[in-house]
Order: structure tokens, then C-alpha cells, then sequence
């Protein structure tokens, strides 16, 4: 008989943001005339870049051509996007890598739930509490986490993150192998300054322990002093992976196109002691179980690149993030305390008294028909907090806002 992976069975019933679409889906069907906003998932809404529509349409055109056609492309992506990506994103902040140091991929969240497969089953992973779930959803899938008991599962080590602690993690008080930190934060919308990542690259490279560093919305920090990449830190070299994607600061949510940085003087053990290098691993994981992105679609994430590409991914960000303006100070009006949107483009409110995070969700809901996302969704320490994007158009949001401000009775 076929056995199933029993870890899955650890699991929530289901995906934070499938269960929060199947409620507004089903508020949808007992309200068809809701004009509903929504401001949850962070998705974008934008339409892509100018230049980037062109890329694509002229890689569109390579492809109809015998002469300039384009079947299996590498695994690891095109040298022509690598090579912009690497001068560009970094380069530009003195950081060296070498070509095939990075992975261009179809996204960041395949990536970071994928990337646990190269490592050891009996490894501790740390994650911060809130987080994103799929750090913690594909280990618990891997049998990493052992069993759920009060809202936590046993075998993985949570770093609170709330206001009392400014959102900032500690280090945890128990060795741990696996460290995952995303900053700018999502939910949180709230950075890490550079002292503070640093504290986690000596950690790691006292201990052994390897960072998956998340860095999905750099391109939303707008105060100096924050890192932009993990590898600004000394010696983070050694011990980081990082993640960078195309969705957020060039609109590719649907598009799909991401990468991820290993370097390949980061190393882990085998159980005999010795050091491997991570990249080997990854490469050998990516060109086994993964064809590439497509050839049309890296054209596109080239022209993010060029001139009139970066301007443009940087009027989209400055769009998102008055947005980002409209909401904290609309919430701020109406009395609640809001955190993050300053540097990322999301907003983190305590819920109004009396409100846990999903009864929140659901007044949001039913009475000015707005939809976010709810703290404890993101983990036990969550409780009491809600999200809100800055995703939405400017009108929606500006709608949103002037809903909350007049109809909402707290
Ligand atoms: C979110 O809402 O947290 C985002 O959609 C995360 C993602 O990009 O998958």
C-alpha cells in the first residue's frame, strides 16, 4: 500500500492565503453586491514596466524566428540576466559574486521552500514568530519540526518579534543550525539595521549555523543605514543564501522570476565532519528538478535593468509606497497603532481592543468590506496584529482608508 508523507498531516488544514480567499470567496457568495478592497495577500497591481513589456515582446519575436528560436536554456539561467543582476544589485554595493554564484529562478517562494532539501533532516531551524509560512510549512513537511503542541511545534525554535521588542529578534538562547530572517519584513513591514544583522552573521559563523536570508523587499527601503543585501555584513559571505525576486519591485507576481545567491564559500557539514560547499548542493538540486524560466520571461527581468527599467521599477515602488503613507496615517487617525510601511510595503496594526486577529478580519470584512491578513496567520506571537498591503491601486487604498476613517465603529 502507498504511505503517505505523514508529516502533512502536521500541517494547518490549509495555506494561510487559500483559507483567507475561501472566506472572502464564500462572504462573495452571501454579498454579491460587496464592493470588497483587498489589501491582503501581497500581490501587485500594477501592470508591468514599460521596458520590461518591450523585452518581452521582442524575445516574443526571437521565438517565432527558426534562426533565433530557444529550446532547454540553462538550469541556472541566463548568463545575460546574471551578469546584470550581479553588476547591478550588486555590484553597486561592493559586494563581488561570481556568475555561477547565482540561480535565476521561477520565484522566491519556490525557492525558500525548496532550499530545506539540501540540507540534513536533524538540523534546528530557527524562524521568527511572525513569519512567512512557507519557511516553516516546508520543514514541517520535511520532518523537521516535530510535533504541533500549543501552537508551536516542538522541534523548531521561534524568535519572537513584537512591539515590546521593537520587532527586533533576539538570538536564540539554544544552538541552531538553520536561520531564517526576511528583512524588510514581511508581515511585519519592519528592517533590520546593519548592527543588528551582524549580530546574526557572527552567530552563524560562531556556531556553524547557515542564514536563508529573505531579502524579497529591498527595494522598498528608502532610509539609509539598512541593508540591502545580507552580504553587506563582513563575512556573511560564509554563511548566507540569499533571496531576491522580481515580483515585488518589478511587478512579476504573475510573471514569475526570482533568484537566489549562494555563494560558494558557504559551507555546511556532513555528518563525518567534513565541509561541503551549499552552491554544489543547490546546483545540483536546481538542474535536477528544474528546467529553467523561460527565455522570454528573463528577457523581461533584463530590461529591469536598463535605464529607463530601473527608473520605472522605482516610480512603481514610489507608488506602492504612498500607499503604504495613505495607510499608516489613515490607521493612525482612527487611534491604532501601526508599524513597518516606512521601508517595505507593509503595515502591521495592533488589533482595536477587544479584537483578536481573525474576529478583526472578519469585522473588516463584513462592515466596510475590506480584506487582510491576520497576525496569528503568521504565527502564535502574531496574535493581536493584523496586515495590511500597499499593493493595492491608489484609489483602492485611498478608498480603503476613507471606509475605515467613517464607517468603521471600533
Ligand atoms: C504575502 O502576502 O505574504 C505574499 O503574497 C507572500 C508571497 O509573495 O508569496
Amino acid at each position: 500500500m502507498a504511505l503517505i508523507n505523514e508529516n502533512y498531516l502536521k500541517l494547518p488544514g490549509s495555506y494561510l492565503f487559500a483559507e483567507i480567499a475561501r472566506r472572502v470567496a464564500k462572504f462573495k457568495e452571501d454579498n454579491p453586491s460587496a464592493n470588497i478592497i483587498r489589501l491582503g495577500i501581497g500581490d501587485v497591481t500594477r501592470p508591468l514596466p514599460e521596458a520590461v513589456i518591450k523585452g518581452l515582446h521582442t524575445a516574443v519575436d526571437e521565438m517565432a524566428d527558426g534562426r533565433t528560436f530557444r529550446g532547454y536554456g540553462p538550469e541556472q539561467g541566463y548568463q545575460f540576466l546574471i551578469e546584470k543582476i550581479i553588476a547591478t544589485d550588486y555590484q553597486s554595493l561592493g559586494i563581488n559574486l561570481d556568475v555561477d554564484e547565482v540561480f535565476v529562478s521561477d520565484g522566491s517562494k519556490s525557492d525558500v521552500g525548496n532550499i530545506q532539501e539540501i540540507f540534513g533532516v536533524d538540523n534546528k531551524v530557527a524562524i521568527t514568530d511572525p513569519v512567512y509560512p512557507v519557511y516553516l510549512d516546508t520543514n514541517v513537511m520535511a520532518g523537521r519540526s516535530g510535533d504541533l503542541l500549543n501552537g508551536k511545534f516542538a522541534g523548531v525554535t521561534y524568535l519572537t518579534c513584537n512591539a515590546d521588542n521593537n520587532f527586533t529578534p533576539s538570538l536564540p538562547e539554544e544552538k541552531v543550525d538553520i536561520i531564517y530572517l526576511c528583512f524588510p519584513n514581511n508581515p511585519t513591514g519592519t528592517t533590520l539595521p546593519k548592527g543588528e544583522l551582524k549580530k546574526w552573521v557572527d552567530y552563524a559563523r560562531a556556531n556553524g549555523a547557515i542564514i536563508l536570508y529573505d531579502a524579497a523587499y529591498e527595494a522598498y527601503i528608502q532610509e539609509p543605514g539598512i541593508p540591502h543585501s545580507i552580504y553587506e555584513i563582513e563575512g556573511a559571505k560564509d554563511v548566507a543564501i540569499e533571496f531576491r525576486t522580481f515580483s515585488k519591485n518589478a511587478g512579476f507576481t504573475g510573471t514569475r522570476c526570482a533568484f537566489t545567491v549562494v555563494p560558494k564559500t558557504v559551507m555546511a557539514a556532513t555528518k563525518d565532519g567534513s565541509q561541503y560547499p551549499l552552491n554544489k548542493l543547490w546546483n545540483r538540486r536546481q538542474t535536477t528538478k528544474f528546467n529553467g524560466v523561460p527565455y522570454i520571461v528573463q528577457r523581461g527581468a533584463e530590461a529591469v535593468y536598463t535605464p529607463a527599467g530601473q527608473q520605472q521599477i522605482k516610480a512603481l515602488v514610489s507608488y506602492y509606497m504612498a500607499n503604504a503613507k495613505t495607510i499608516r496615517e489613515g490607521l493612525k487617525s482612527v487611534g491604532l497603532a501601526v508599524f513597518g510601511g516606512v521601508n517595505a510595503p507593509y503595515i502591521w496594526l495592533k488589533t482595536p481592543q477587544g479584537y483578536d486577529s481573525w474576529s478583526f478580519f472578519d469585522k473588516l470584512l463584513h462592515d466596510v468590506n475590506i480584506v487582510g491578513t491576520p497576525g496569528a496567520g503568521f504565527g502564535p506571537v502574531g496574535e493581536g496584529y493584523f496586515r495590511l498591503t500597499a499593493f493595492g491601486s491608489q484609489e483602492s487604498t485611498q478608498e480603503a482608508i476613507d471606509r475605515i476613517k467613517t464607517q468603521l465603529s471600533l
